[in-house]
């Protein structure tokens, strides 16, 4: 390739960790394209997709290490679209939710780099489903509210109102929330929900050791720590976690989990 006409980036979404949980589109761009560059919440089988020619880069975050600066992977992606023709950028989940797939994009695209979205099956609908839980339930919850529990300590913008989700979402599915979980039940019940709302916890979910806990919220914290879970997990607070049909969750899939966050 040209300086003259770089290649399309395609932000594809990887699913939560069941490979079949792929989107047929990504399936064929992981087939064909000429680059890869992924994350560490990406299932390794999805990674042997790829031709043999493929130029693979892993920008994501290791135990222990720091992951790879935004602005490293940000030039990573202009140099490889500068050098092939089908780059595959692949993020866990859906690129736009909570995978900083925006940012990339709005970089690519003030670069003149054609860039694309490849929406997947996020985590905070397939881990509760592999789970039984319904993420909206006509008698339990008409709204629901994504949310990440893990805000970045120099944002600008304020923090997460937990006090004003507590009154305004019926549901609420909890992205990272593990770290934090005892500060955000304690705001969400000191905005008013009822200390024994059911919540759930969903540990690597749809993959080998998925692990599910049932707790009301007030004792939702403690459950976690006595059960010894872990990220990467998903956290789901209302009255739809009462809705479980355990019997309509799906097996999950036999393979290993990449490295926790
Ligand atoms: C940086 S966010 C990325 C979310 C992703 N873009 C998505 O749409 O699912 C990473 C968080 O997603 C959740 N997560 C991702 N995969 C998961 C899984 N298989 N089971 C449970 N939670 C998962 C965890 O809360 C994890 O800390």
């Amino acid at each position: 390739m040209s300086d003259a006409t770089p290649g399309t980036v395609y932000l594809v979404g990887a699913g939560p960790g069941d490979p079949e949980l792929l989107t047929l589109r990504a399936h064929r761009l992981l087939r064909q394209c000429d680059a890869l560059v992924h994350d560490a919440l990406v299932p390794g089988a999805l990674l042997d997709l790829v031709p043999d020619h493929c130029e693979r880069h892993f920008v994501g975050k290791r135990r222990g290490h720091h992951s790879v600066p935004q602005p490293s992977t940000n030039a990573v992606l202009a140099d490889l679209a500068r050098r092939h023709r089908t780059v595959v950028r692949l993020k866990g989940g859906d690129p736009f939710l909570f995978g900083r797939g925006g940012e990339e994009a709005a970089h690519l695209a003030a670069q003149g780099i054609p860039v694309e979205v490849v929406p997947g099956v996020t985590a905070g609908i397939a881990a509760p489903a592999y789970a039984g839980i319904p993420v909206t339930h006509r008698r339990a919850g008409s709204s629901v509210t994504f949310v990440t529990g893990h805000e970045e300590i120099d944002k600008a913008r304020p923090g997460v109102d937990w006090r004003g989700l507590a009154r305004s979402s019926d549901g609420l599915v909890i992205y990272m929330g593990l770290h934090n979980l005892a500060a955000i039940t304690a705001e969400l019940l000191a905005g008013g929900l009822a200390p024994d709302t059911p919540a759930a916890v969903i540990q690597q979910g749809t993959v080998r050791g998925q692990r599910t806990l049932l707790a009301p919220l007030a004792e939702l914290a403690d459950a976690v720590q006595r059960g010894g879970f872990g990220s990467p997990a998903i956290v789901v607070v209302g009255a739809v976690v009462d809705q479980r049909v355990a019997a309509c969750a799906p097996t999950p899939a036999d393979t290993e989990m990449p490295l926790p966050l």
